[in-house]
């Protein structure tokens, strides 16, 4: 069954892709905060109960279903309702910095349809911490409706030295941790330099160690997961490993956007991070050898060209227990989640798998 509002984004998707794509992006954002959840319910078929084969416990935490919406969509915390009520599980929020920062000069991010891709370049536009503090304290206490789970994306500003890196994720996550589900430990965007240096041991070490510490004044447990790269060599996930499982760290999300071009049918000038189906192998791989280097240790989230239910299911074979996608919905539309969960149940049971937990990493070897 079609659901009117894949009706509807068919019909108007030729003008959007018309308008740039950040425009584009905060048009949608305005419609799906003003619009009532209840109508985007029935809308995009949402709201039926999924599948209990799909249902998975991760970090301690019960997720109805493994497919939520990745950092990016939301940075600000405004669109926790829409999300939920187009039927994902949880939403990321995020990229949140300390103090507010505009990013990088427009335009910044760029749509390849041909090859249902994006490249941005947007550098962590934030509101900052303060601001999304607040709107986020607000929608977790607004009682009548459902929330999806909400992890919060934490980074640093581009105008911190990469030695002072540590207060500044301290400082988000003083701001917002209690009010999150879990906590994105966010060093693999390529948009903010010297970031990713953050993947050096030595630098993780203190980072990780500094946030799990900071942790341990909370009143309850909040998961910290950290965001990694899909351009680091083996050797250097070995190490992300490492110094992650050892400072008590209680999962990976495999992968942010990347500085590589294969995988596009043509060459494309744009500088910054590319997303959607061009990434996807190589995201898989990463999940792949991250779950083979962690031998079932810590969950891994999957992100990377996911765009419907059999994209998601590779990852999860691959090793993930949660999927998420961003670039999937500029190209799939916002009926994406509902179709992509159905259709997900419908794959595992026709493998005669009973829950999601024993299809997780059955093809690791073949992709790592
Ligand atoms: C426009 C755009 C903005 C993004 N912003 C962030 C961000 O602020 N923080 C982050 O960790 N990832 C960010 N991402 C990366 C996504 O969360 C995701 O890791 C990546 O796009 C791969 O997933 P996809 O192929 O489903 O888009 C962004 C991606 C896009 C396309």
């Amino acid at each position: 069954m079609i659901a009117p509002l894949d009706t509807l984004y068919r019909l108007i998707q030729p003008m959007m892709f018309r308008v740039d794509a950040e425009r584009a992006h905060d048009l949608v954002g305005t419609v799906l905060a003003a619009c009532p959840p209840a109508w985007l319910r029935w809308l995009t078929g949402a709201g039926i109960v999924p599948d209990p084969v799909l249902s998975i416990e991760v970090a301690g935490l019960a997720f109805s279903h493994p497919f939520g919406i990745a950092a990016g969509f939301d940075k600000q915390a405004r669109l926790i309702h829409a999300c939920g009520a187009l039927g994902v599980s949880h939403v990321e929020i995020g990229t949140v910095t300390p103090r507010a920062q505009p990013g990088n000069p427009r335009p910044r991010m760029f749509r390849i349809p041909r090859d249902h891709a994006v490249i941005n370049r947007l550098g962590f536009n934030s509101v900052g911490a303060a601001v999304v503090a607040g709107t986020l304290h607000r929608a977790r206490h607004r009682q009548t409706l459902q929330l999806p789970r909400i992890g919060v994306n934490i980074g640093k500003n581009r105008d911190t030295p990469l030695e002072r890196a540590c207060d500044d994720y301290l400082i988000a996550f003083d701001a917002l941790a209690s009010d999150a589900d879990y906590i994105a430990v966010n060093i693999s965007s390529p948009n903010t330099p010297g970031l990713r240096q953050l993947h050096e041991r030595a630098a993780l070490r203190t980072l990780l160690d500094a946030l799990i510490e900071r942790r341990r004044h909370l009143p309850r447990h909040v998961p910290l997961f950290l965001k990694v790269s899909p351009d680091e060599r083996d050797a250097q996930l070995r190490q992300v490993v490492d110094v992650a499982l050892d400072s008590g760290i209680d999962g990976l999300i495999a992968t942010n956007t990347t500085l590589a071009r294969d995988g596009l049918s043509v060459p494309v000038n744009h500088a910054g991070g590319l997303s959607g189906r061009p990434l996807r192998a190589r995201a898989r791989r990463t999940i792949a050898v991250l779950a083979t280097m962690t031998e079932g240790r810590v969950p891994i989230i999957g992100v990377g060209g996911v765009d419907d239910a059999a994209s998601a299911y590779a990852h999860i074979r691959a090793g993930a227990h949660l999927v998420q996608c961003y670039t999937g919905l500029i190209y799939q539309g916002p009926g994406l989640p509902t179709r992509l969960v159905r259709d997900l149940a419908g794959l595992l049971r026709a493998d005669g798998f009973s829950t999601l937990r024993e299809a997780i990493g059955v093809d690791r070897e073949r992709w790592s």
